[in-house]
């Protein structure tokens, strides 16, 4: 297989030069990306810890190739990093915004970062520039910012916003921008929406459309994944209430081609920062243009309820949960990342906390700093002393735990597997009692179910045996 932190082996790009706003997961992605592609990158980040770090050649993310690849390019003179706007802008006609647009406390998106990093790029501009939005951002973002930022450019120079909006999965970063399902470039003038086009190899499958269009793709696509996952989390409650096979189920459904087995696994809900806030951010857009989402409320109330109801079958496993010892292996939102951004891992913990319960942790990279926690250094040294555990986050370590180790170190026998990594049977077999999202124990008897049999003998509806005997 091919090093997934080289370059593909695709169409060659012209180079250009390239001003990357903000050194995040996508930021920094980008940019070490677009470097490798053989474009110059000057990469601007305002956070003088994360700018610090890079600078002396450390990554202050967790994302596999990374590293490998920002070391290339900073040796190649390809790839700079700086916090001064102007000097990363000087005679640079693309610039490309991956800062943070974080949900206010109200859900909608707050899009202050965006509003001042482009600010501070038409300030700083020498000559006209493309100014492409790589945040995710709801649909009119782009004409709006471009009246915003119109003013501020110096004399002569022309500040045009083009959309282009990332589709990358933490922990995948550096492959999934090597390997797009899409690139999404949406520009008002095609000369303009050609010129970020190019950025990448002519042979990467290209969507050109409006900007509104560009934007809603992002939305869509991540509230279609969030209604997916909740989806996935109905039917394994429903599982659960009839007494059905989750596992065959979910995976009976997504053998059907035209719905695919990809984020149809049940668990604690989704997380990160991305599908909850685009979610919400799409629920916002939708209502503040008269089109309630009926759909994605749904999905979002799912959500919820899906978090709670792990905490719950802890708790009547327990019986109750004040002064009890509980685990939770898994910080992070999800495995191969150290961001725990609205991660489900993490509202259990404070979930478990603020009803009582002493919570250890254990997580490979990602961190907690509360002092009501107590983090760990292995999965065992976590699950010692505890009354249950919970396995929050898929990481592989968690997949074969050891039985009998944790039975020997464990004082109580719950195991609430959230997100269905471990083998029920050998954890059973020690003495375990495993419960999972649609799979271990059931905490109710399925019950026999008569409506069927109702239905089929509905007084108004002939039943099929009477209608024969007529
Ligand atoms: N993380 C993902 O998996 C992912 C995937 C697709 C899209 N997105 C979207 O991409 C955007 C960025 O996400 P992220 O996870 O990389 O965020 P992040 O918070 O990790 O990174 C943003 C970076 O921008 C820097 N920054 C903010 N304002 C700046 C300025 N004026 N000048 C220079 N640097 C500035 C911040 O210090 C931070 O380092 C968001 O809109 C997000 O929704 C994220």
């Amino acid at each position: 297989m091919r090093d997934q932190t080289r370059g593909p082996a695709t169409n060659p790009v012209a180079a250009t030069t390239v001003c990357v706003i903000g050194a995040g997961y996508v930021g920094l992605t980008a940019a070490a990306c677009l470097a490798e592609l053989g474009h110059e990158v000057r990469c601007v980040e305002s956070d003088p810890l994360r700018l610090a770090a890079l600078t002396r050649g450390e990554i202050p993310i967790y994302e596999p190739g990374i590293e490998e690849l920002v070391a290339r390019h900073t040796g190649s003179g390809r790839l700079t990093f700086t916090a001064d706007t102007a000097v990363a802008m000087d005679g640079v006609a693309v610039a490309m915004l991956c800062v943070g647009t974080p949900p206010r406390s109200d859900g909608e998106p707050d899009l202050r970062q965006l509003g001042r990093a482009a600010t501070e790029v038409a300030a700083c501009a020498t000559t006209n520039v493309a100014l492409v939005v790589k945040s995710t951002v709801p649909p009119g973002t782009c004409e709006a910012l471009e009246l915003f930022v119109g003013g501020q450019a110096r004399e002569g120079v022309r500040v045009r916003v083009v959309s282009n909006p990332e589709f990358l999965r933490e922990g995948r970063a550096v492959w999934d921008f090597f390997n797009p399902d899409r690139v999404v470039v949406g520009a008002d003038d095609p000369n303009l929406g050609q010129l970020v086009a190019d950025l990448y190899p002519s042979d990467w499958p290209l969507i050109e459309c409006s900007r509104r269009s560009a934007e809603l793709v992002k939305y869509a696509s991540n509230t279609f994944l969030a209604v997916k996952i909740s989806f996935a989390n109905e039917v394994a409650a429903l599982c659960e209430a009839l007494g059905a096979e989750t596992d065959k189920v979910l995976g009976g459904v997504g053998l059907d081609a035209r719905i695919g087995q990809a984020f149809l696994a049940p668990g604690p809900g989704f997380g990160g920062s991305c599908l909850p806030k685009d979610l919400s951010g799409f629920i916002a857009v939708a209502e503040s243009a008269g089109r309630p989402a009926e759909v994605a409320r749904a999905a979002q109330r799912a959500n919820d309820a899906a978090q709670v109801s792990v905490i719950a079958k802890v708790e009547s496993a327990l019986g109750s949960l004040p002064g009890r010892t509980v685990t939770v292996l898994g910080l992070a939102f999800k495995a191969g990342t150290d961001d725990t951004r609205f991660s489900p891992a993490l509202a259990l913990v404070r979930g478990l906390a603020l009803r009582g319960a002493r919570v250890r942790v254990h997580d490979p990279i990602a961190t907690v700093s509360d002092p009501a926690v107590c983090q760990l250094d292995t999965p065992y040294d976590a699950a010692q002393g505890s009354d249950a555990l919970i396995v929050a986050t898929g990481w592989p370590e968690y997949h074969d735990l050891d039985p009998t180790k944790l039975r020997a170190v464990m004082v109580g026998h719950v195991i609430v597997d959230a997100v269905g990594v471990t083998a029920i049977e050998p954890l059973h077999d020690v003495g375990f009692d495993v419960y999972g999202v649609g799979r271990g124990l059931a905490t109710s008897f399925a019950p026999v179910l008569w409506r069927p049999l109702e239905w089929m003998l509905d007084a108004g509806q002939p039943s099929t045996i009477a209608a024969r005997e007529r």
